[in-house]
């Protein structure tokens, strides 16, 4: 019997919703295969938690989490009660940057039976690899002055050892992928990172003369990802426009709600946790509306990374077959409820 020990996370919103249905599917995925176990531990670390505590998350939080395979989180965010810069820092920031979960990656595709957003979609299939340290996530700045003439300087910060290590997972993935990398850059506006990004861009690329390079500047990419996404296999972005990226690639798949992520802590020193795209959505919370398919999709990344692919490719079937069905909720035309959503994917899952 193989045991994987995962610490959940629901959060805030619907976390709480898809973070129980994609366990559910997890834990019927452990009779389909066989010699396996998923023993989860929740953590009710949530803006909720603040409220009592006056923190996301316990002192020793980090240090009880790290010896976890994994983490699965669903979504952190609930300003009405706790200022999002303060709810997302001290958990989602926090864990990511502490367990150096250096590389978000972030696949959208088309799936059959699914009406994409776009007009006239052609079959797309990318994967945007989005640097997940440091960038314009930073700490650095602060206010200055008061009144009228306050100003916020906020500095983004681009290491050449982050920037590389980004570039080369982009490369070392196109390789067995498509072989064409893009590099999502704005060094026609932004004077001292982008430049240097491109440079070192140059750089990865020489070991890799079999891989196609090209470079967009941010804007015309994320216009190009709109109306011919089918020309891209792996993008490399910075932080927030990895996260900026990302949220299109989901609204051209279908919907932000079935669009998954993965935070890879490359040197395997720490745990990686698997999030969706998507937040804690609190328009849609309570009504058994929230997609599930986002979480799901984010525990078969689970699955790959923990070397299960073939399980993790029967639930990836298993989402297409009830993708096709219809046995969907309202955000990607269908009329069902997340638990139904969930059950359908058991029942395919099953069937395997
Ligand atoms: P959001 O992704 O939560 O919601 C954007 C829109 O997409 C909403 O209309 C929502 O109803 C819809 N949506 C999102 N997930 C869905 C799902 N699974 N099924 C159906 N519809 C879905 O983004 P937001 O509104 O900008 O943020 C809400 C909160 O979540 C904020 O506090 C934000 O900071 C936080 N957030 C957290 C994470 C995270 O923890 N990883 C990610 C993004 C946003
Ligand atoms: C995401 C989210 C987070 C990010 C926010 C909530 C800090 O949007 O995971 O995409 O920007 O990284
Ligand atoms: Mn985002």
């Amino acid at each position: 019997m193989k045991t994987y020990d995962i610490a959940s996370i629901p959060g805030d919103g619907i976390g709480k919703e898809v973070v129980p249905a994609a366990i559910r599917v997890l834990q019927a995925a452990e009779n389909v295969h066989g010699g396996l176990e998923f023993k989860f531990t929740e953590f009710p670390w949530s803006s909720e938690y603040y409220l009592e505590h006056n923190q996301m998350m316990p002192d020793d939080g980090l240090d009880t989490l790290k010896n976890f395979d994994a983490i699965f989180l669903g979504a952190i965010g609930n300003p009405e009660i706790v200022p999002d810069h303060i709810s997302l820092w001290e958990l989602l920031i926090n864990i990511r940057r502490h367990f150096e979960q250096v590389i978000n990656i972030r696949p959208a595709r088309t799936f059959e039976g699914l009406s994409s957003k776009l007009a006239n979609p052609k079959d797309f299939d990318l994967i945007v690899v989005r640097e997940n340290s440091e960038g314009e996530y930073s700490e650095v700045g602060g206010t200055i002055y008061q009144g009228e003439d306050k100003i916020a300087i906020q500095n983004a910060i681009f290491s050449r050892k982050g920037t590389e290590r980004a570039m080369n997972y982009a490369f070392a993935l196109a390789n067995q992928r498509g072989k064409k990398v893009t590099s999502a850059t704005k060094s026609n506006g932004i004077y001292h990172s982008m430049p240097f990004w491109d440079d070192v861009f140059k750089d990865v690329s020489n070991p890799f003369p079999e891989i196609q390079t090209e470079q967009f500047h941010i804007d015309a990419l994320a216009a190009s990802f709109v109306t011919q996404p089918e020309r891209f296999d792996v993008i490399v972005a910075s932080n927030l426009f990895g996260d900026i990226l990302t949220d299109i690639g989901a609204a051209i798949m279908g919907s932000v709600g079935i669009a998954p992520a993965a935070n890879i802590n490359i040197n395997g020193k720490y745990p990686s946790m698997f999030e969706p795209v998507h937040g804690s959505a609190p328009d849609i919370v309570g009504k058994d509306i929230a997609n599930p398919i986002g979480q799901i999709w984010t525990a078969k990344m689970m699955l790959d990374h923990f070397g299960e692919t073939d399980i993790g490719d029967q639930l990836l079937r298993a989402i297409e077959t009830v993708i096709q069905k219809g046995v969907v909720t309202k955000d990607i035309g269908g009329k069902a409820t997340t638990n139904e959503v969930t059950d359908e994917i058991i029942k395919q899952l099953r069937r395997a």
